[in-house]
């Protein structure tokens, strides 16, 4: 019997969790002896690599002197000097930021910040508008923004309805819905829907959707959970398309991989509607961790390596070698859409019809709603069988349904990378070989 329900784990068909005792830079190991390249950051957090000694210097020197304090009516230095950072690192384009815990969190934050922002000046702006096939985290508002599909189908419910504009055709779409006047904010991830299958769109894309909202006087939210601290090439994903939004959404890599945090950026006028001489409009959020010290300390020792190592130069390197190997997997007749950007690399498996679970639809306005066929491709049953061979071979790569994709930590060598891909090789041509024995 499991003691620890472990999250996105089917217990009655997975294998007994490996125990991992310590991690080195790339690096998982595990107590049973077994050395495990981490292809994907331990869930896209792990930024310059595992137990970087600035950070665990930074995070042993805080919990010494100050580990948490009520966050309510009390500061500290590390939160102090990560906010001035986080304003500084996203082009003091944001005049305010409020922590919380993770990238969900994050999310809540952002999400009472648009809303409240409307109410608060007078025009209660009520819908919200988001990307098909995004995701967000897995409390309510992030589940409600977030692509309907297998991830938030037992809730649909209890979700608000959120008007999700379908992938293709996306600005054709928003333009129209914004013409209405009520919508109050967009909410996406730019440039990669990451967790729905690692699905790219353009800057030029992203550019118009942040015109059209500008034009029609609808807050910006972006979530660059995943995208943010160098990931897609840039700094922040938002960058390629040279635009900033009004509230940006942070955590993941913002502690290097080390602590939970979120960090929720805004600008002033945000801020602004909240602040009046009536303690009913104050910001009704919290959590008990807000600000927590160690966190802090993480993140403000890891945006230091940004300015001290040449971090941006490790990931155009990652970044070359990445696009190279497109080429390579190009050639294969069992993949398709092979792309890469900055230091992610993906490509599809293609499913036979046996394995394939049927793709989502638009309807034809271009939007879904909550009762639109399920999108539940995450459940490809190559899945499985692909981490399953990959940990075989000592490396963690964990696919989005028939999405495979490497998502490495900075500090990845190039002979690293290779080795990568020739285990991916090797796993596609395992899975080739036993569908050609299913079928003779
Ligand atoms: C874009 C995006 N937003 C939000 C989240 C939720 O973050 P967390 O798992 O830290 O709650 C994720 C997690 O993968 C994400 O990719």
């Amino acid at each position: 019997m499991d003691k620890i329900w472990h999250p996105f784990t089917q217990h009655a068909l997975s294998n007994p969790e490996i125990e991992i005792e310590r991690a080195d830079g790339a690096y998982l190991y595990a107590k049973d002896g077994r050395k495990i390249l981490d292809g994907i950051s331990s869930w896209w957090v792990n930024t310059h690599g595992h137990c970087h000694p600035g950070i665990v210097k930074a995070v042993q020197a805080q919990a010494g002197k100050l580990e948490q304090v009520i966050f309510a009516g009390f500061t500290h230095a590390p939160a102090e000097e990560l906010a001035e950072k986080l304003l500084r690192v996203t082009g003091n384009h944001f005049q305010h930021v409020f922590y919380s815990d993770s990238g969900s969190t994050a999310v809540e934050v952002a999400l009472k910040m648009a809303i409240g922002y409307w109410r608060h000046t007078g025009n209660p702006r009520k819908n919200v508008v988001a990307i098909e096939g995004g995701y967000h985290g897995d409390t309510f508002g992030g589940m409600s923004a977030g692509g309907r599909g297998v991830f938030s189908d037992v809730y649909k419910d209890f979700l608000f309805d959120v008007m999700h504009l379908s992938f293709d055709g996306m600005e054709q779409s928003f333009e129209k819905i914004a013409a209405r006047g009520d919508v109050a904010a967009l909410i996406l991830e730019p440039l990669v829907l990451a967790a729905g299958g690692m699905k790219f769109y353009s800057a030029e894309t992203l550019k118009k959707l942040s015109e059209i909202c500008k034009r029609h006087d609808i807050l910006l939210i972006a979530d660059e959970v995943m995208t943010g601290f160098g990931r897609t090439g840039t700094m922040f994903a938002c960058e390629q398309a040279n635009i900033w939004p009004d509230i940006i959404c942070l955590s993941k890599g913002l502690t290097g991989g080390f602590l939970p945090m979120g960090a929720t950026l805004c600008t002033g006028k945000i801020y602004d509607a909240f602040y009046q001489k009536d303690r009913s409009k104050m910001f009704f959020h919290s959590s008990s961790y807000t600000g927590n010290a160690l966190a802090c300390a993480a993140a403000v020792a890891s945006l230091k390596i940004w300015e001290s190592e040449p971090v941006m130069v490790g990931i155009a390197s990652i970044s070359a070698v990445q696009r190279g190997a497109m080429q390579r997997f190009s050639k294969r007749p069992d993949v398709e859409n092979v792309r890469s950007l900055g230091t992610i690399l993906a490509l599809d498996v293609i499913a036979t019809p046996a394995e394939s679970r049927g793709k989502q639809s638009s309807s034809k306005d271009g939007l879904l709603r909550r009762d639109a066929p399920r999108n539940d491709g995450y459940l490809a049953p190559v899945a499985p069988k692909l981490y399953d061979f990959f940990l075989l071979h000592n490396v963690l790569l964990r696919p989005l349904g028939n999405t495979v994709y490497i998502l490495p930590p900075y500090c990845i060598t190039e002979e690293e990378l290779e080795n990568v891909y020739d285990i991916i090789d090797l796993a596609l041509d395992h899975l080739r070989d036993g569908r050609e024995q299913q079928a003779a």
